[in-house]
């Protein structure tokens, strides 16, 4: 059984506009992640943790034909996410656990996008990535996007984040949410990341991203 962090009511509703302003280049990052999957083999890709669909969106207009599975335990989420990609036939969208996916079906390629430093390091983050790793083809690629780093890191790159935060907004409200980060969020170092994935079944991830706290991390499943 995966821990969850469930997204409701404001959190859900607000959340588009909560990333757009909180994670700088986000959307440089989502962009790009067809292009960095391009060469995948088998174009069926598992969207872990997909939320309002973001990631999905981008696979949809991409050239090439993928086939997607979102999944997400958040029912807002999800809906939010539904109604955006009803249209797309090659979307489909999985309100629960990864652990409630058959595992017999391999993808070829995940993505588990700011999902990752909601789970403690006690084992969670393991078995959310040893659930990834048996629904993928050996070889298959994950992509993550994380807030990752030391505490010294972290607590220079909040004020790097800062920095690059838009204009106009609540001070109150800045302090608030980078205290969170801080202090509530489970981030991880870079070296305890890399541990966690071996661990799970992972080759060692390779950061290819980074904007302020948020790293972007590539990695495959390990072919034995
Ligand atoms: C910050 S949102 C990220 C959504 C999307 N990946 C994006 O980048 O826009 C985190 C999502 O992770 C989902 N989540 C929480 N716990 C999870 C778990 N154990 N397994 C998969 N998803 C989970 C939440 O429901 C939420 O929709």
């Amino acid at each position: 059984m995966n821990k969850t962090e469930i997204f409701e009511k404001e959190r859900a509703s607000g959340y588009n506009q909560f990333v757009e302003t909180w994670i700088p280049n986000y959307h440089y990052f989502l962009d790009r992640l067809p292009k960095l999957l391009r060469e995948t083999e088998h174009k069926d890709l598992l969207v872990v943790g997909c939320g309002t669909g973001n990631e999905i969106e981008r696979f949809t207009q991409a050239s090439g034909h993928w086939e997607i599975t979102g999944i997400d335990p958040s029912p807002e989420m999800i809906k939010q996410a539904r109604e955006r990609l009803q249209n797309f036939k090659n979307v489909n969208l999985i309100e629960g656990l990864l652990t409630d996916l058959d595992a017999g079906k391999k993808y070829g390629a995940a993505t588990l996008l700011l999902v990752l430093h909601f789970l403690a390091d006690n084992g969670e983050k393991q078995n959310l990535l040893k659930a990834i790793a048996e629904r993928l083809v050996p070889g298959a690629p994950l992509v993550m996007l994380d807030i990752t780093g030391d505490k010294d890191q972290i607590k220079q790159n909040l004020k790097i984040l800062r920095l690059l935060l838009p204009d106009g907004l609540d001070e109150e409200q800045i302090k608030n949410r980078l205290f969170r980060i801080e202090n509530e969020l489970h981030y991880i170092s870079e070296k305890r990341l890399s541990e966690v994935c071996i661990e799970a079944g992972f080759e060692p991830p390779l950061r290819f991203f980074q904007s302020a706290v948020y790293m972007g991390w590539i990695t495959s499943k390990r072919v034995k």
